[in-house]
């Protein structure tokens, strides 16, 4: 068998025309401006590159694997459909009442709530936001707009799935205070749009860990259309120490802050402060406050 050496100068040769080929696409690419990338393929991977890949990158080097970073939470969460079918079917079995809202941990809720007052305070008032009136996300029977909206919001809106929650709050939960919720919003806050430029506070506790990434991204999305001016939405939820973790008997997936923070950044909302809840039991996972807006 003859043994010969590539010639540099053989067109015929591989490495010739690979190099042919390399040169024509770097002559091509440093032509191309925003404008032309903008109508070709190349402007998405610039995109992806400039956005997701670096993103990556910076959670690869934190050792968070990359496989939860995203909205590949539907492949982790096994499926969207059972995600939110889980949530369902096991909110229906729990009472409408203080303890079903906290699951074991009702003697922490005092503590939960007055962490939450403080929290709020740093964001309402003159020059910041009005308290008109706030959106109460995930609200279940409205323990957070009993303890810590009400008081400080002339009017409120709550917004949860359960419908038993719903009217437990109306008609026993907040007393005389019912007269001040104005809607009621039956409804899955993944197909739920609240109304344009109405709420100076958007309040979700404990619920979007019930979301997918993408779900999540696009209801906070359509939140920040919903802000009066100098509105701010406050999320207050569980945050993994690592990565994330599913719970498959309540089906909420726990995020770690930062990845947290990554969904926020991408429905285009500003990070104001961050917050984490001192004075709970350290079994339990670290709950954390974000403002936004
Ligand atoms: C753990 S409870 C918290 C209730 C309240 N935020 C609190 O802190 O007391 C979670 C609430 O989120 C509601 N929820 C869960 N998934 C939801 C979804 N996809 N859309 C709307 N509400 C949801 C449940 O019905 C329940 O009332």
């Amino acid at each position: 068998m003859e043994i010969s050496l590539e010639d540099d100068n053989d067109i015929s040769s591989p490495h010739f025309q690979y190099e042919g080929a390399h040169k024509a696409f770097r002559d091509r690419w440093e032509k191309t401006d925003e404008t032309m990338c903008r109508h070709s393929m190349s402007f998405h991977l610039h995109h992806t590159m400039r956005t997701d890949f670096f993103v990556s990158y910076l959670y690869l080097l934190e050792k968070i694997p990359l496989v939860k970073l995203f909205p590949v939470t539907c492949e982790y969460i096994e499926g969207e459909k059972q995600f939110y079918y889980r949530a369902q079917q096991f909110y229906e079995d729990v009472p409408a009442s203080e303890e079903g809202m906290m699951g074991d941990f009702v003697e922490i809720s005092n503590v939960d709530l007055e962490g939450s007052r403080q929290f709020l305070k740093k964001f309402v008032g003159p020059g910041k936001a009005g308290t008109h009136c706030a959106l109460d996300c995930g609200s279940g029977i409205g323990r957070v707009t009993k303890g810590v909206l009400l008081p400080v919001f002339d009017t409120m809106e709550m917004a949860d799935m359960m419908e038993h929650f719903l009217l437990h709050a109306h008609e026993e939960y907040l007393g005389d205070d019912a007269d001040r919720i104005e809607t009621y919003y039956c409804y899955n806050l993944q197909e739920f749009t609240p109304p344009k430029n109405k709420y100076d506070v958007i309040w979700m506790q404990w619920v979007a860990c019930h979301l997918t990434d993408k779900d999540l991204m696009n209801f906070l999305i359509r939140c920040k259309k919903s802000l009066r001016s100098n509105g701010v939405i406050i999320m207050k939820d569980n945050m993994a120490r690592q990565g994330c973790k599913l719970d498959p008997i309540d089906s909420s997936i726990s995020r770690h802050l930062d990845i947290m923070k990554c969904i926020i950044h991408k429905a285009g909302l500003e990070v104001l402060a961050v917050e984490r809840q001192e004075g709970f039991p350290e079994v339990i996972m670290p709950v954390w406050m974000i403002a936004m807006k």
